[in-house]
């Protein structure tokens, strides 16, 4: 068993040091947020993640967290860097969090290998080589090791992933960080730095690129008389294809796809290459949010002094993060076109900065709808549909609903008296 130290305690640094120290590894999670420290080792686990407070809860003596970067080094032969990628003023991925780890590494005496789970620019890992070279750690291994995991599932994720990718610098690297994952339940792929890097960018390229074209296809449907849902479960049975990620909606958001298709286009921009698929991508995506206000403002003309409910404000359902929600931006939109928007949400956070702020939010969803001229559904909430749609409608001023999720069945909306509107069905 290993001794590890684990940099950033956000989503994936928390649930790859809560594993590890599951498999029966010996875990020190450094993370620069007192706050947050301070939380851990009170107990508390600050995300919403399923199965993550029981593992941390399960695992405490082999599990610590501290504010110093020594403290977490001492007898650490393994250092997972978790740390976040924000984008840079140039859209390109921000390195800065990965070298602050990188330049604490030079008093680590047991160290035997660098892993970075962070997701980066290909290129990244020959870099982070040749500055260990550099401070004298040239006998310090070095591997790629990305994570694939969807906020909401990422225990399970990690557990029991599809594959386990690992790019390294030499085979001891490669079958130290192998071992690491004795009772991990998935294929373990082995290849070099570069390509591990790459897998993880064209990984998140290819899911955003199933969305999107979906979503293009179902503009296709509204315009020819198709219904999308049918169109995406039959191609989707299709084996070569696959039925995942072919729910058409109002397009995707979240912590890794915007950003990580960014990045991907800068690093292709960077290179001098035009990546025409990848910016389709993410234009139909961009799209898909302006086509649902086009929408309500073809049912309901103007939107000056309207009353909107916004229900769901997560980028999906099942977690409390709002990074690029989509809903985000209706909210945006909804508002400069004058409307009052009234919003409605299990998990998202109270004090939210714009455009939240200059929205009221509401307790439940049928409050939302009270005096609303229209309902934009908008996060994949189960709840949603388990409303009464028959009581909304009589509770407001006028039944237009536009579901961004295709959540409910368009006859019964109909037959309650709904202007009804969702994506790719007729
Ligand atoms: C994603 C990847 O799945 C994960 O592998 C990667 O490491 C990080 O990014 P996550 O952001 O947690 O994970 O969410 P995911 O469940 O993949 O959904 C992303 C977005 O796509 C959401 O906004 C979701 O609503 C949307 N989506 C997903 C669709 O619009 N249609 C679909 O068919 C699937």
């Amino acid at each position: 068993m290993a001794n590890i130290a684990v940099f950033g305690a956000g989503y994936i640094g928390l649930v790859t040091a809560a594993c590890l120290a599951d498999l029966g590894h010996t875990v020190a999670v450094r993370d620069i947020q007192q706050d947050r420290v301070d939380r851990l080792r009170a107990g508390e686990v600050p995300i919403h993640e399923p199965g993550l407070g029981e593992l941390i809860a399960r695992n405490t003596e082999r599990l610590t967290f501290t504010l110093n970067a020594d403290d977490a080094l001492a007898g650490a032969e393994i250092v997972y860097i978790c740390v976040d990628t924000p984008p840079t003023m140039a859209g390109d991925a921000d390195l800065s969090r990965v070298w602050s780890v990188v330049n604490s590494l030079k008093g680590a005496t047991d160290l035997r290998a660098v892993v970075v789970k962070s997701t980066v620019p290909v290129g990244t890992g020959a870099r982070v080589r040749s500055v260990l070279n550099e401070a004298g750690l040239a006998h310090v291994g070095y591997a790629a090791n990305p994570e694939f995991t969807a906020e909401g599932r990422a225990v399970a994720d990690f557990m029991t992933p599809d594959r386990v990718v690992i790019g390294g610098s030499d085979e001891a690297t490669v079958q130290l960080i192998a071992d690491l994952h004795r009772g991990v339940d998935g294929p373990v792929e082995i290849m070099d730095v570069a390509s591990a890097e790459m897998v993880k960018l064209a990984s998140n390229a290819a899911l955003m690129t199933k969305i999107s074209f979906m979503n293009e296809i179902a503009v296709l449907c509204e315009l020819t008389g198709a219904d999308v849902e049918l169109v995406a479960h039959a191609v989707g049975l299709d084996h070569r294809i696959g039925g995942h990620f072919l729910q058409a909606g109002i397009g995707w958001g979240g912590s890794c796809f915007p950003k990580d298709s960014e990045a991907l286009k800068q690093l292709a921009s960077n290179t001098g290459h035009h990546p025409q698929l990848l910016n389709a991508v993410i234009e139909v995506n961009n799209l898909q949010k302006r086509r649902a206000i086009q929408k309500l403002k073809q049912a309901l003309g103007s939107l000056e002094g309207t009353q909107i409910a916004l229900l769901g404000m997560t980028f999906k359902p099942g977690t409390d993060d709002m990074r690029e929600s989509p809903s985000t931006v209706l909210a945006a939109r909804l508002l400069a076109e004058g409307a009052k928007v009234r919003c409605w949400d299990p998990l998202a956070a109270q004090d939210l900065a714009e455009p939240w702020a200059s929205t009221t939010r509401h307790d439940s969803p049928l409050e939302a709808v009270t005096g609303a001229d229209a309902v934009i559904l908008a996060t994949a909430w189960p709840e949603l549909r388990e409303v009464s749609w028959e009581q909304a409608h009589g509770l407001m001023r006028r039944p237009v609903v536009f579901d961004g999720r295709n959540l409910l069945d368009p006859p019964a909306m109909r037959t309650l008296g709904f202007t009804y509107m969702s994506v790719g069905r007729a």
